[in-house]
C-alpha cells in the first residue's frame, strides 16, 4: 500500500495533488527547485485546510494531521523514501525527460514514476529511462485537483500491467475515479476540451459574440460550470496554447489543432489568465 508520495513541481497541479494525498492520510513531499514556489504551495495548503475547517467539512484535528503530512523541499533526494512519485512540472518534454532521469536515480527501483502531463506522449517520456519504462505511467489530474474527481490514466508502450493496476488502486485510495485512455497527443480530455476552447476564441475573433456572451451561452445552454473562455483563463492561456501545439505536432500537423491567433496574441502579450491577473478577462 502507498504510504508516502513525492510530487515533483509545486505549482497549481502539484500542490493540489499533494493536498489530495495528504487529506487521504498519506505523507506528501512537494519538491520544487524554487523555494518561492514551495512557499506558495504551503500557503495554499494552509488556506484550503483552514477553509475546510471553517465550513465544518473537517475538524481542526484532521486539518492538523493534513498539514503534518505535508513536507516541502528543493532537493529530490530529501523525498527519496517515498513509494510513489508524481511528476507535475512544466509542460515541456525536455524538462520532463530530465526530471524523469533524476527520478529514476533518486527513488527506489520498485517505485512507480507517474506523470501528470496533460498531453505529452508517455512513451516518449519513458524513452528517457528505457530500463524503467515499465514503471512509467500517465496520471492526468484536473484543476482544482481536490475537487475534480477524474484521473485520466495513460499507459505508455512499455507500461506493465502491474503498474496500471497499482495506479488504478492508488487513484481510488486518494478518492479519485480513474479512467483509462490510450497514448495519443492530448489523450481524451484535451483532445475534446481544447478544440472547444479554441473554437470559442475563433467565435470571438470572428465577431460571433463577445467573451461574456460566449461564456453565458455555454454556461446556461450547456450546463458548464464555467464558459470556455473563463475556463481558458483558469487553466492558463499559455497552457491552452501549448496543448494545442502538442496536438498539432502529434496528430499529423492537422491545421484544426492550430491555436487561434487571438489566443496566441494574448499569450505573447503576457496575458495568461488568472495567474497573471489578466487574460480574456481582468482579475485585478
Ligand atoms: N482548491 C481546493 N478546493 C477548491 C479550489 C481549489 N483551488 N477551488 C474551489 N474549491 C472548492 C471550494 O472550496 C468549494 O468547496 P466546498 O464545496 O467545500 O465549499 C468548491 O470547490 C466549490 O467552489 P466555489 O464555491 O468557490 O466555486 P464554484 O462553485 O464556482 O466552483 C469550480 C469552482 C470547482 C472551479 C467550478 O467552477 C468548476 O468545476 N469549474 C470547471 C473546472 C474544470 O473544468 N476543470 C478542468 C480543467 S482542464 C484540466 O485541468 C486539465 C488540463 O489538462 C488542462
Amino acid at each position: 500500500m502507498v504510504k508516502s508520495i513525492a510530487v515533483i513541481g509545486g505549482g497549481t497541479m502539484g500542490s493540489g495533488i499533494a493536498l489530495t494525498a495528504a487529506t487521504h492520510g498519506l505523507t506528501a513531499t512537494v519538491v520544487d527547485v524554487s523555494a518561492e514556489q514551495l512557499e506558495k504551495a504551503q500557503l495554499y495548503h494552509k488556506k484550503q485546510t483552514k477553509k475546510a475547517v471553517s465550513k465544518e467539512r473537517i475538524t481542526q484535528q484532521e486539518a492538523d494531521v493534513t498539514i503534518e503530512n505535508l513536507h516541502y523541499t528543493c532537493s529530490m533526494k530529501d523525498a527519496s523514501e517515498a513509494n510513489w512519485v508524481v511528476e507535475a512540472a512544466t509542460e515541456n518534454i525536455d524538462v520532463k525527460k530530465n526530471i524523469f532521469k533524476q527520478m529514476h536515480q533518486s527513488f527506489g527501483e520498485n517505485v512507480i514514476l507517474a506523470t501528470n502531463t496533460s498531453s505529452i506522449s508517455i512513451t516518449d517520456l519513458a524513452s528517457s529511462i528505457p530500463e524503467a519504462a515499465d514503471r512509467v505511467i500517465g496520471m492526468h489530474f484536473f484543476n482544482p485537483v481536490p475537487v475534480m474527481k477524474l484521473v485520466e490514466v495513460i499507459n505508455g508502450r512499455d507500461t506493465s500491467e502491474e503498474t496500471t493496476e497499482a495506479t488504478i488502486r492508488f487513484a481510488e485510495a486518494i478518492g479519485k475515479t480513474p479512467v483509462t485512455a490510450n497514448d495519443f497527443a492530448g489523450f481524451v480530455s484535451n483532445r475534446v476540451l481544447m478544440p472547444m476552447i479554441n473554437e470559442a476564441f475563433h467565435a470571438w475573433n470572428d465577431g460571433v459574440a463577445g467573451p461574456e456572451q460566449i461564456d453565458s451561452i455555454m454556461k446556461l445552454g450547456c450546463a458548464f460550470p464555467m464558459g470556455p473562455l473563463r475556463l481558458a483563463d483558469y487553466i492558463g492561456l499559455d497552457v491552452c496554447r501549448d496543448i494545442m501545439m502538442v496536438m498539432y505536432n502529434g496528430l499529423a500537423e492537422n491545421p484544426k489543432y492550430l491555436p487561434n491567433q487571438k489566443l496566441v496574441d494574448l499569450v505573447n502579450a503576457g496575458k495568461l489568465g488568472d495567474k497573471s491577473g489578466q487574460g480574456v478577462y481582468s482579475y485585478e
